[in-house]
């Protein structure tokens, strides 16, 4: 049985429609339950729904096979995976933001409020900026608001978080899309299964006009 780890959320909704499309359902998923694992007999699978940002350690520890996760995560994370597909979904892009009116002085360190401190490190570094981080683990936009911090560091999707809190992007530098990664070793020993699931989504992709 091949185990595949799914994010809860936000993009766990488009991913089930994904899987769908090539035959892989998993509508017992939509189920007004706190079930957090589905077996598919059918397909021989089974569906473990696990936080957005933990689908890496779960694949790359050997828990599930397969898994689907955005990009800021694996950017973020240093995992030992496969990453096999692009699958041009949940597509955003990691931003600095700050106050419509915020003006940056460069006689000091950037406060810099985020849930992506590696990310936000290997950016100002690679202009030579100083800051200090604030990890913060969700509710980012609220840190500018309050002088917790001078800018964020986030993933934009529609824009409407910051819209709503009077923030605006002042750079926009990462894009990030939800990939398809395998375990290493389950790619050696479940190959066959793991690649046929990654064509159907290629050619599901190429049928939309995607790639
Ligand atoms: C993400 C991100 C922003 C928001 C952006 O948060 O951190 O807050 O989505 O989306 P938008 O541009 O479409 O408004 P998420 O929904 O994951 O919640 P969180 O703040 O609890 O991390």
């Amino acid at each position: 049985m091949l185990n595949i780890a799914l994010p809860k959320g936000r993009l766990g909704d488009k991913v089930y429609e994904r899987l769908a499309s090539i035959g892989y359902d998993c509508s017992e998923i939509y189920a007004d339950n706190r079930k957090l694992v589905f077996e598919s007999e059918e397909n021989n699978v089974r569906y473990l729904l696990v936080k957005p940002s933990d689908v890496a350690i779960y694949v790359a520890r050997g828990a599930a096979d397969i898994g689907i996760v955005g990009k800021d995560i694996l950017d973020e994370g240093n995992f030992d995976l496969y990453e096999l597909l692009d699958l041009r979904l949940g597509v955003c892009n990691m931003c600095v933001a700050a106050k419509n009116d915020y003006v940056e002085d460069p006689n000091r360190p950037i406060r810099v409020a985020t849930k992506f401190p590696n990310i936000a490190k290997r950016y100002y570094s690679s202009f030579n900026r100083e800051i200090d981080i604030i990890k913060l683990n969700g509710s980012i936009e609220i840190a500018p608001l309050l002088g917790l911090s001078d800018v964020i560091v986030d993933i934009v999707e529609t824009g409407t978080t910051l819209k709503e809190n009077n923030l605006r992007v002042y750079e926009k530098f990462l894009p990030i899309s939800a990939r398809l990664i395998a375990n290493k070793s389950s790619y050696r020993f479940k190959g066959d299964v793991i690649n046929d699931i990654t064509s159907k989504l290629r050619e599901q992709l190429i049928k939309e006009g995607k790639i």
